[in-house]
């Protein structure tokens, strides 16, 4: 009987079975020891090392080429989570592959203006280039439905709560219905997070269905890392845990 119930509630809600993940960006870290800082920060806890790639073309501002993606991954051993704020994200998922994104995601906006065949067409090429897992984000300002064409092709769905390009900002409350929306579809797939996430707002994220917790200026300028981290993790577990004994 108490496994039929715990099943029926995870079917019911398929977050609830999920454990919340840490992705520090490094877009936050100090540039002038990188190797240094994914060390430290997987030792403090990350689960992933998100890394924020921007082509100063689809975003106003410019980071990371893959022989820096290349030096972060030789000294990584958690997964690198490459999100590609790119115009021509096919052009560069091999060489991102190459220097060693576990996870590579791509900005709806950019694939054929934003449609379903274009993403279909981004993601058999990211599936050839070898990628570990397929992600693909929406700005604040791109609705989610259209995905629902593509849901069962990729990995992740990273719902951005700011707009892309910096980080420091503040978030975005009126996204968390795209991640409702996301699990009320039945997707079980990864749903991430990005931008301004912090230990006010996270546990609202993980209420809503995000497993995953992309954040840079929140962890990185903490002066305790690590107890930043444990305490995201335990407010993201904490919002979704009341469900999951079954609580009316
Ligand atoms: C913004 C980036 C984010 C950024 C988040 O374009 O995609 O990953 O680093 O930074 P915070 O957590 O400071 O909002
Ligand atoms: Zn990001």
């Amino acid at each position: 009987m108490a496994s039929t119930q715990s099943a029926d509630i995870e079917m019911a809600s398929p977050r609830l079975t999920r454990t919340p993940l840490i992705a520090p960006s490094l877009l936050s870290c100090d540039f002038g020891h990188i190797a240094r800082e994914v060390r430290a920060i997987e030792e403090e806890g990350a689960d992933w090392l998100h890394v924020d790639v921007m082509d100063g073309h689809f975003v106003p501002n410019m980071t990371f080429g893959p022989p820096l993606v290349k030096a972060m991954g030789a000294v990584a051993t958690r997964p690198l989570d490459v999100h590609l704020m790119v115009t021509n994200p096919i052009e560069y998922a091999p060489n991102y592959v190459a220097a060693g994104a576990d996870i590579l995601t791509y900005h709806w906006e950019t694939v054929g203006g934003g449609s379903a065949a274009g993403a279909r067409v981004t993601n058999r090429a990211f599936r050839d280039a070898g990628v570990g897992k397929v992600g693909v984000s929406i700005n604040p300002n791109t609705p989610v439905e259209p995905l629902g064409e593509i849901l069962d092709e990729v990995d992740l769905v990273l719902v951005m709560s700011v707009f892309p390009g910096f980080g420091g900002q503040r978030f975005m409350e009126e996204v968390l219905g795209k991640v409702t929306w996301l699990r009320e579809q039945g997707y079980q797939g990864h749903i991430e997070m990005d931008g301004g996430i912090n230990g006010e707002t996270i546990g609202r994220c993980a209420a809503a269905g995000t497993d995953v917790f992309v954040a840079g200026s929140a962890i990185f300028g903490a002066s305790d890392r690590r107890a930043t981290m444990a305490e995201f993790r335990q407010r993201a577990a904490a919002a979704s845990r009341p469900l999951e004994g079954g609580v009316s």
